[in-house]
């Protein structure tokens, strides 16, 4: 089954194919583009720095600071809390795998924890099983744009524990303190991947911090810890976000909530569709809170039935995520590598994805929607 990121273009019986995702480019975002290039000033700029303060205040976080992924921006905020050898740090197993990797790349060690049933996000019982005096940090996934629970900013303050969002597929998500991704915790990670709500024409993203204390610091882990004079004052690297992207990026900011509002209409006409079908079961929606909408998986009975449907009717889907993080060989000589996560592990293999984005047509939801409707017992 093809799995498209991009495009859209694959014809099969005369079908324009449906994919997953699109990413967006428009003249207005050429034109910026061109412009850094033909200003020369093509890196440590004033786009770099202006994406990262107007992204910052869209989140309502104290600062911004644009990065080459989501990963990096992930082992950025671990070295930023001083997480290292010795410590322990709490992750889901449900995510992607850099989620639990950044953890093991700074020498520390992750522990991994179950989610919860109804949204797929870090489960607080499970988190408060895990913790021990080593936990150092928890990393919560806003998965697929589902806001964490708020319950964890409380519960980090009362065991000293540092909240670090990673908030890779949750741009423009609100809390229920109506808080967006990446003001909440003190450090969030955005990646801005092509297939992302906001994308930066390549590979890209950013930490953010609502601490003052961090802010500074942060700015310098991404440039070899260094200060003007050329003096470094920490382990750092070279994780810059070019000025190209970050023109990119900033266009895209402006788009970003129009964008997020065709998501939540998709997803409502979804939700209207599917809530009846015995077969699947919708995604929930946190009370309170604003989903973001990155992807929307249904819960399948029969996940391989669902998707050769969606294959034939000329429309792309994936499954989340089928190798939680703690069963992937990465971690074949870890503690956990055999546990049992009772929701994890019922659902790792049944969320199916299927097509959301911005740009989609009326006519392709409808499309999505009869696929999903007359797939082999699901309209019963
Ligand atoms: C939950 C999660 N964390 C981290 C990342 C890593 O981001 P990147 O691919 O930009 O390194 C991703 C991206 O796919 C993700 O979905």
């Amino acid at each position: 089954m093809k799995t498209h990121t991009q495009g859209g273009g694959t014809t099969r019986r005369g079908m324009t194919r449906i994919p997953m995702a699109q990413p967006s480019w428009d003249a207005e975002m050429r034109e910026a583009a061109v412009q850094t290039l033909d200003s020369l000033n093509w890196v440590k700029g004033p786009e770099g720095r202006a994406f990262g303060r107007e992204f910052a205040a869209y989140c309502g976080a104290v600062q911004g600071t644009p990065c080459q992924s989501g990963s990096v921006a992930l082992w950025g905020a671990l070295r930023l809390l001083g997480i290292g050898p010795g410590d322990e740090v709490l992750v889901p197993s449900l995510t992607y795998i850099a989620t639990a990797t950044c953890v093991s790349l700074v020498g520390a060690t992750p522990v991994f924890v179950d989610v919860e049933p109804a949204y797929w996000c870090v489960d607080m019982d499970s988190l408060e099983a895990a913790r021990t005096p080593k936990t150092k940090a928890v990393i919560a996934v806003h998965l697929f744009g589902q806001m964490s629970n708020d319950a964890l900013v409380k519960w980090c303050k009362q065991h000293g524990i540092a909240y670090i969002e990673d908030a890779a597929q949750a741009h423009g998500a609100v809390s229920v303190s109506g808080i967006k991704a990446g003001g909440v915790g003190d450090v969030a990670c955005f990646s801005f991947f092509p297939s992302k709500n906001l994308a930066v024409g390549g590979e890209g993203g950013m930490m953010m911090t609502r601490r003052e204390d961090l802010a500074a610091r942060m700015d310098a882990l991404v440039n070899h810890g260094r200060d003007t004079r050329l003096e470094s004052h920490e382990l750092g690297s070279n994780l810059r976000m070019s000025e190209v992207s970050a023109a990119i990026g900033r266009i895209q900011l402006q788009r970003l909530e129009g964008w997020l509002e065709r998501r939540r209409e998709i997803a409502t006409r979804y939700h209207q569709a599917f809530a009846h079908l015995s077969e699947v079961r919708v995604p929930e929606v946190r009370p309170g809170t604003e989903h973001a909408w990155h992807q929307y998986c249904l819960l399948a009975q029969r996940p391989d039935d669902l998707r050769q449907a969606l294959d034939a009717a000329e429309i792309d889907s994936r499954v989340y995520y089928a190798t939680p993080c703690h069963r992937q060989e990465v971690y074949a000589d870890h503690p956990q590598h055999q546990q049992e996560f009772p929701v994890t592990d019922s659902i790792a293999q049944r969320l199916v994805a299927i097509p959301i984005f911005h740009q989609m047509t009326d006519e392709q939801v409808e499309r999505v929607i009869q696929a999903v409707i007359s797939a082999p017992h699901h309209g019963e």
